[in-house]
């Protein structure tokens, strides 16, 4: 029998705050437990074994602090290691915790989103590599023309808090660009790295209006609610006690600092090492 405990949520870094918000604004009577790891992020050029590596080490620590549930709040784990951690380590770990990832939950909703079937992914180099939005997509929806961009410095200008500075808007236009070139029908853009939503006014004033630009925080929170619905065994062992711990594998106070400014409020961080 497992001992009721809370949600993790996992990023490289801060972006699956961005998640996270979203997740405590739906479902804000759960208790939570969010890990960074800031020591290693970027992981979006990293290689298929080290992603892996590196996000079994961080559902483990999450497990570790009591978690049945994680969510892997990060597209490039999603899309490199959910799928192992899933059908490999998690019946040796314990079969019954589980692991979700966000690439699923936002390919779902694109079939309702785009009016001319012509979507673009915007990712990390990982992600995109992956091709695993093309392939989750097409499962559900085989009509839709799904075109990727990398965008390789997206992320680290997140990390280190540029993304308001004009250095931004060179490789945002840029990147915007060249998937307008690939597609210049797409009329859906997804946001498919959790750290883009911090870059959404620079993405929106360089695109038209008449495209939708798809931030998934939203979606992940209705499919995770959706989720608990449906297993009322995992509901019925989370912790509801509206309570968040934080994590990082970096120092607690440089994650804080930059984690205020993500969720508009101080948090207390602690610093864990993982390996
Ligand atoms: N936030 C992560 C994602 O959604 C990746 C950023 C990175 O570590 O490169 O893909």
């Amino acid at each position: 029998m497992l001992k009721p405990g809370p949600i993790g949520v996992f990023d490289s870094g801060y972006g699956g705050l961005t998640i996270l918000s979203e997740i405590q604004e739906l479902l804000p009577q759960y208790d939570y437990c969010y890990l960074g790891d800031n020591s290693r992020a970027p992981y979006g050029d990293r290689s298929f074994d080290v992603v892996y590596q590196f996000t079994k080490q961080a559902v483990l620590a999450l497990f570790d602090r009591g978690c049945n549930l994680v969510i892997l709040a990060c597209n490039t784990a999603s899309a490199k290691a959910l799928r192992t951690i899933q059908q490999n380590d998690l019946p040796l770990i314990d079969p019954q915790k589980r692991v979700l990832g966000i690439i699923r939950p936002t390919a779902e909703i694109v079939g309702n989103m785009t009016q001319n079937r012509h979507v673009g992914i915007l990712g990390t180099v990982g992600t995109i590599q992956s091709e695993s939005y093309p392939i989750e997509i097409h499962k559900l929806f085989p009509d839709i023309k799904v075109t990727g961009e990398a965008c390789p410095m997206w992320a680290p200008l997140v990390e280190n808090r540029e993304y308001n500075n004009a250095g931004a808007d060179y490789f945002i236009k840029k990147n915007l660009d060249n998937i307008l070139l690939k597609d210049p029908q797409i009329d859906t853009l997804i946001l498919g790295c959790t750290h883009y939503p911090l870059l959404i006014d620079k993405i929106r004033y360089y695109l038209s209006p008449q495209i939708n630009i798809i931030s998934q925080g939203k979606y992940v929170a209705e499919s995770l609610k959706d989720y608990l619905s449906r297993h009322p065994e995992m509901e019925a062992i989370c912790t509801k006690e509206e309570a968040t711990r934080y994590f990082t594998t970096e120092a607690a106070d440089k994650f804080s600092g930059a984690a205020s400014i993500f969720l508009n409020k101080e948090i207390d961080v602690e610093r864990i090492i993982i390996d």
